[in-house]
């Protein structure tokens, strides 16, 4: 069942599970936030998670587990060499994706290290519909390039468009002619696409794109890391695919490729990653690579418990109940804040909901970080914690100058099954206020920067006390308690 009908109202989504275990939150004052920002350095991962109300950095690895998945725990056989609980997880894989070798890998960006180690050559190219931060980096160090060619129409905030994640096929063609297929180390394909609102890809289009690799002899790599997400899409958006179960999807969509690597963070509902490879020799001329970064051939740095339970989750993501609620609870909130002229992406797509900052204070060049400004707002006015997917996530260029996101965003991610839909509808109100008194937001400026992944650590003040100034406003409405 892909939605709950309703008799005497408009429909909202229905939650299918309920609650057994519950984590208290609490909600600072404002004057108390204000101080924490400062003391994070107006970085939002640089807050601590017990002075969060709503937590909506991201998806990965705060999944809440269901019972199976806690229960299969029990059942793991610890061993160096040889456990049990990896043979479950490689069988399990192989029976959902039809690929029978596994390399393990304690999470999605230990895998993008390992493929890119192995494949990525200097000035390499590495074509994908969109970058991810940490598959980028690992491309970059190396030497490599990355090409993104995502089609333009992924770039247009509002859209009605069902795969804004699509690539577009003209471009990869001209660059392999451009490139030559030889100094094409891999195409990415990134299912769905994380930085550009977590829009899907369809199937079609990543038929014809790897058909493309293949008449090229470029190998194939996906990243399935929102694979979740992105079947639901293809389910319920894609002509034809209605009809198919997700497991027949998934097959149909591993089957294009060589290499499927995954973050169990977000595919799995758990904690680890894996690196699934088609061809035998292949697979034994990158794994040696495993036992020198991540461990043992059968646990590659993940704890085992984790190992059984996401091999529960794998199971459940074929399970259209249990996929729906994160692109339902999303949907609506996308609606809800659209509806009220707020800008975000649309249509929604998997993670989370995003909004454009770009739109949302116009004022902010660029330079000064608005999706990081309007990130750090929103925790001001409200506890929520969001990520900045903009500029600041960027690299600078190699002469230092600032190199622009195409899109300025901010993502509010709804872990699956963690979040009730009252809390979703606080959520759109406290962006809602924020909304109305976004000119008292500013910019920001770096004090510290690092040169790798500034986002994680990096360090801001803003460029005037404008945070002191928004504060005051929202305790006039709100008061001094919250
Ligand atoms: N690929 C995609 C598409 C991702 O979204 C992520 C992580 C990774 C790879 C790396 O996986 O975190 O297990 O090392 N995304 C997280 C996020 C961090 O918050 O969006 P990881």
């Amino acid at each position: 069942m892909s939605e709950v009908k309703f008799y005497s109202r408009n429909p909202v989504p229905v939650e299918m599970h309920k609650v057994k275990i519950v984590q208290k939150l609490s909600l600072l004052p404002a004057e108390e936030r204000l101080q924490k920002m400062k003391d994070a350095g107006f970085n939002t991962f640089q807050l601590h998670n017990g002075d969060i109300f709503m937590d909506m950095l991201t998806d990965s690895g705060v999944n809440a587990m269901s019972d199976n998945m806690q229960s299969a725990m029990f059942r793991a056989d610890d061993a160096y060499a040889g456990s049990e609980t990896f043979y479950r997880m490689r069988d399990k894989l192989e029976e959902i994706t039809g690929i029978a070798n596994l390399l393990p890998a304690h999470q999605g960006r230990a895998c993008e290290n390992i493929i890119a180690s192995r494949f990525v050559t200097p000035d390499s190219c590495v074509i994908m519909n969109y970058h991810f931060t940490t598959a980028k980096a690992h491309v970059t160090r190396l030497g490599g390039r990355v090409e993104e060619l995502v089609k333009a129409e992924g770039l247009e905030p509002k859209s009605d468009l069902p795969f804004k994640g699509n690539i577009d096929l003209e471009a990869v063609e001209n660059c392999i002619k451009n490139e030559t297929p030889e100094n094409i180390a891999y195409i990415r394909i990134e299912a769905g696409t994380n930085l550009i609102g977590g829009q899907p890809i369809s199937y079609e289009n990543m038929k014809d794109a790897t058909d493309l690799a293949k008449k090229y002899g470029i190998l194939t790599v996906l990243d399935a890391s929102l694979l979740q997400d992105n079947l639901y899409f293809i389910k319920t958006r894609e002509e034809g695919m209605k009809d198919k179960s997700l497991r027949e999807i998934t097959r149909m969509i591993c089957d294009l490729y060589d290499i499927v690597y995954f973050s169990g963070r977000k595919f799995g509902f758990g904690r680890g990653g894996g690196i699934l490879v088609r061809d035998e020799e292949l697979f034994h001329s990158m794994e040696d690579l495993i036992p020198m970064f991540e461990g043992f051939l059968t646990y590659g740095g993940m704890s085992v418990k984790e190992m059984e339970a996401l091999t529960v989750g794998f199971d459940e993501t074929m399970d259209l109940d249990i996929i729906s609620q994160g692109p339902q609870f999303i949907n609506y909130c996308v609606n809800e804040l659209d509806k009220m002229g707020i800008p975000v992406i649309t249509p929604g797509g998997g993670l989370g909901a995003h909004i454009n900052a770009s739109a949302f204070v116009d004022h902010i060049p660029q330079e000064e970080y608005p999706a990081g400004a309007l990130v750090c707002a929103l925790y001001l006015c409200g506890g929520i914690r969001g990520m900045e997917r903009g500029t600041l996530s960027e690299e600078r260029n190699a002469d230092g100058s600032e190199r622009f996101a195409s899109m300025e965003l901010v993502r509010l991610a709804l872990p699956r099954r963690v979040f009730t839909l009252s809390q979703v509808e606080y959520v759109i109100d406290r962006v809602k206020w924020v909304y109305d008194h976004r000119n008292l937001i500013g910019g920001l400026k770096f004090v510290h920067e690092p040169k790798t992944l500034r986002f994680f650590t990096g360090k801001l003040e803003p460029t005037s006390n404008w945070p002191e100034k928004l504060v005051e406003a929202y305790k006039a409405d709100f008061g001094e308690d919250q």
